[in-house]
């Protein structure tokens, strides 16, 4: 047992669970607008357009059947929910002066019923869902507008919920913005200098984070606040000097926010960045300090793989979560190509935990993968496999003293993959009977693994 006692659960996010994509007054989020089939992340999209599928419209329809998947996350045993709100419900254009009552409503019934069940509410406040109508006016968050918009959503949140949400995650994996900034309506599409857009909308949504840091500890009621990267360990492919550096250099892409989110500075290598490239930015003094005094109190990750790197162009390449890299010859990968690596989830927790000092939650981690249903069975062996050798590596952390306040594996249920779009790649321990084109009962299915997260909670 570490220092706190972990909590264990599962994830999901609102835009890949919920649907009800128009319903009781919600508006479009920039999700909403990315069809099925041969996405390209890397561009913003208009507005629907009635000719393409769009699987966020239903996703698992976890909207109307929260109340029988609730239950069946009790039956599991689920200490935790890590989920989020969707914005767009709140706040269907952005702008307005007081949210959507149907959305209040919603989402108290919701942390009720999961509370009623005694399971913590873990709530992401923006989780690739952000409203359409606030892209379309400002583009994204290298505006400074995005900040007031999202200050007033987040405000909102904690006063309404902060007596009920303990734990709340400002971002999701912030540094998917260096990847795909489409995916939080940055607009390297609509400037010239995509690198000044993308590190413009960076500060921006740090200050908007400290800024969040703040009203959350002005509220106390013992909430605890913190943001979310997606971090990955990136070996060098061997013990060439050059290698070593590079890995050094790309694990900085994300460190670098994490930088700031803890000890609330920029690092100094991250400047020299800025200043080789010339970007222009706006950032006060009074933003810096901001960011200076307001640290988070906890640092969320995601972790699914590790990758590896090469100066060598000619390296066999992988994929991976967010970003790929070379080949590791010593990993087998999914289905999909991301490389399994249990003991870089050690690595990770150790690491973060050596440079930083503060607790950490592990809020992502799970196999994608094709799952057979024969006569109402589900045989997912390999995804126990995989769970079951990550969470040996999260206990040897523990024990290494890593303070790990939770847990939650992704993902509770199936739902839309963020990357692909597509219903085939399944993280959850409970199936939803949708496919690719949208076409299914939405039926729920305990898995074996359902079973295996079950014994593993109740036998701790
Ligand atoms: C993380 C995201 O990057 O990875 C999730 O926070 C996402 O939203 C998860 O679903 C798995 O990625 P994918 O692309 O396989 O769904």
């Amino acid at each position: 047992m570490g220092k706190t006692k972990m909590l264990l659960g599962a994830a999901l996010s609102a835009s890949q669970s919920e649907g009800a994509y128009d319903e009781d007054g919600k508006g479009l989020s920039i999700s909403d607008t990315v069809p099925a089939g041969r996405r390209d992340l890397t561009r913003r999209y208009p507005k629907p357009d009635g000719k393409h599928y769009y699987p966020t419209h239903q996703a698992v329809d976890f909207y109307h059947r929260y109340q029988e998947d609730i239950d069946l996350m009790a039956e599991c045993g689920l200490e935790c929910l890590r989920f989020s709100f969707a914005w767009s419900r709140f706040f269907p254009q952005g702008e307005e002066m007081q949210p959507n009552p149907l959305a209040v409503k919603h989402y108290d019934d919701l942390i009720d019923k999961l509370l009623a069940e005694k399971i913590v509410p873990i709530v992401t406040m923006s989780h690739l869902e952000i409203p359409q109508a606030l892209a379309e006016k400002y583009g994204g968050w290298e505006n400074k507008e995005f900040i007031r918009c999202f200050l007033r959503y987040s405000q909102f949140l904690l006063e309404h919920y902060g007596d009920r949400v303990k734990y709340w995650i400002t971002f999701n994996e912030m540094n998917m913005l260096l990847y795909f900034p489409c995916t939080l309506a940055v607009g390297v599409d609509l400037t010239d200098k995509p690198e000044e857009a993308k590190a413009q909308a960076l500060h921006n949504m740090l200050y908007a984070n400290a800024q969040t840091i703040a009203a959350a500890h002005a509220i106390g009621k013992g909430i605890q606040i913190g943001a979310m990267i997606a971090y990955s360990p990136i070996y060098p492919v061997d013990c060439r000097p050059e290698n070593i550096m590079l890995a050094y250099d790309l694990e900085r892409n994300a460190l670098s926010i994490a930088d700031v989110l803890v000890r609330g500075k920029y690092p100094d290598t991250y400047e020299r960045k800025i200043d080789e490239q010339a970007l222009q930015l706006e950032r006060t003094q009074a933003e810096l300090d901001t960011l200076a005094q307001n640290p988070v109190d906890f640092l969320a990750t995601s972790y699914y793989c590790s990758n590896a790197t090469s100066i060598e162009a000619t390296a066999e390449k992988s994929a991976g979560n967010l970003f790929g890299g070379a080949r590791n010859p010593f990993l087998k990968t999914s289905e999909w190509g991301w490389q399994i690596d249990p003991q870089g989830l050690r690595y990770a927790l150790n690491y973060l935990y050596d440079r930083y000092q503060i607790p950490l939650m592990i809020v992502e981690n799970g196999l994608g993968a094709r799952d057979v249903v024969t006569n109402d069975i589900i045989e997912d062996d390999y995804r126990i496999a995989y769970l079951e050798a990550h969470l040996h590596a999260l206990n040897e952390a523990e024990k290494d003293g890593v303070e790990i306040l939770a847990y939650t594996m992704w993902s509770f249920l199936d739902q839309v993959s963020a990357s692909s779009g597509q219903m085939s790649k399944r993280y959850g321990l409970v199936y939803c009977d949708v496919d690719d084109n949208g076409s299914g009962t939405f039926k729920r299915i305990k898995k074996k693994s359902f079973y295996w997260m079950q014994s593993q909670i109740k036998n701790r």
